[in-house]
């Protein structure tokens, strides 16, 4: 082992910032002007917008925050932070050439202070400005996908050009089949730098015995509950859910496809009310987030925490679909070598996966680096989604990973499976 592992971190970091910011301008190369200050929909700012707040982002933390520095463009401030404009006021956005050179001379003077920057002790909100980055490129995904969904059902712009060649094994038949997870405790939450306040502390959580699908639920079997008037009877939907539907009469999920090669893929584009609905058509219900987290990645044999369903190796296209390197939903049973320990497949990657579980802080919980990043939506509305989806990037895909929705939001790339 070599002692210059100071150096070498401050390195890696600014290896992974260039990674990161490459994929994000990618998302832009087929943009167009309307697109990029256009609403996809009204819960949602426009994708230029994410762009220009990913670099505000980064100037207030690292170069505000760290070094000390007066604020750079001042003028954007009211308009590119969370909490400034209404979401319908963000479309009046400076072009895309103007955004990217803000990102640019953000990024030029974070790279200098890096140079200097005491790393250790910031390197974990480095990893969360990562991550932040991340989930709004993901949000940018959607979005686009989203405002290109019709023309997408004819051919895939966001697919990418290096798509890796798939995985070799196409072999196991999907069922209704459910696995059991025997009774006992688990460890869960993650406490590694990496890791969002909200999933910290790690801590133990006895679970009795319960079944949770091996795959989550396809577009054929969510056909069954189409085809049986799933979205006409109230009996299937929770109260809430049926005043939801009542208001916003939808038929199908939002990213359906009526296509025989589709049948395989996981339900995409659905809220959780849909999500309940079905469950309580099929007899199951949702699973809460600690089961979903002990049967992705919880070993029994073992009696250790997994950071992946498959291990503890980083995800590659042999385990999962996710980082846009597909670019769409793949069959739930594709991934052979990305089950989790208990035998469930497609647990990370593909689609979020909702939970019947309201967002909260564990027990211990600290926020970090500031209280609007998780803490605000601890209000009892919102429900927390796992696994990450096709468009998740590395830096915020883990199998301790918790996002978070309103459960009336099916614009994100989320599906679910049951449990019982
Ligand atoms: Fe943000």
């Amino acid at each position: 082992m070599k002692l210059t592992s100071l150096p070498s971190k401050r390195e890696t970091i600014r290896q992974n910032m260039i990674h990161v910011r490459d994929r994000t301008l990618e998302l832009f190369t087929d943009c167009t002007r309307e697109e990029f200050c256009q609403q996809a929909h009204p819960d949602f700012s426009p994708v230029g917008w994410h762009l220009g707040h990913i670099a505000l982002t980064e100037s207030l933390w690292i170069l505000e925050h760290c070094a000390g520095e007066a604020p750079l463009f001042p003028e954007y401030r009211q308009l590119l932070t969370a909490d400034g404009l209404r979401k319908e006021e963000r479309q009046n956005l400076p072009s895309f050439s103007v955004i990217q050179d803000y990102l640019e001379t953000v990024r030029n003077r974070v790279f200098k202070y890096l140079e200097i920057a005491p790393i250790a002790q910031q390197e974990r909100l480095l990893y969360w400005l990562l991550q932040h980055e991340n989930q709004h490129n993901e949000t940018i995904v959607f979005l686009l996908q989203l405002l290109r969904w019709k023309k997408l059902q004819e051919f895939s712009p966001l697919q990418r050009r290096d798509r890796p060649s798939s995985p070799s094994s196409f072999n196991t038949n999907i069922s209704d089949a459910m696995v059991t997870i025997s009774a006992g405790e688990f460890l869960m939450g993650n406490n590694n730098i990496e890791a969002q306040d909200n999933e910290r502390p790690e801590h133990l959580v006895y679970l009795d015995t319960y079944q949770i699908d091996r795959f989550p639920v396809t577009c054929q079997q969510y056909q069954e509950f189409m085809a049986a008037g799933g979205y006409q009877k109230a009996e299937f939907w929770s109260k809430m859910g049926w005043q939801w539907l009542q208001k916003n009469p939808v038929v199908q999920p939002l990213y359906w496809r009526d296509s025989p090669d589709w049948k395989e893929h996981p339900v995409c584009g659905v809220s959780y009310y849909e999500a309940e609905a079905y469950a309580t058509f099929t007899g199951k219900r949702l699973p809460t987030e600690a089961e979903w987290e002990k049967a992705a990645s919880w070993d029994a044999k073992i009696g250790e925490k997994l950071l992946y369903p498959w291990g503890n190796n980083a995800p590659n296209s042999q385990y999962c679909n996710y980082n846009t390197f597909i670019g769409h939903t793949t069959p739930v049973n594709l991934y052979i070598n990305g089950q989790s320990p208990w035998g469930c497949w497609d647990m990370m990657g593909n689609v979020w996966e909702w939970t019947s579980s309201l967002f909260s802080g564990y027990n211990g919980f600290e926020f970090y680096p500031y209280r609007g990043y998780s803490q605000v939506y601890v209000d009892n509305k919102h429900r927390v989604l796992r696994g990450g989806s096709w468009a998740t990037h590395p830096w915020s895909f883990r199998a301790s990973f918790r996002n978070w929705y309103h459960p009336w939001v099916r614009q994100i790339l989320v599906g679910f499976r049951c449990a019982m």
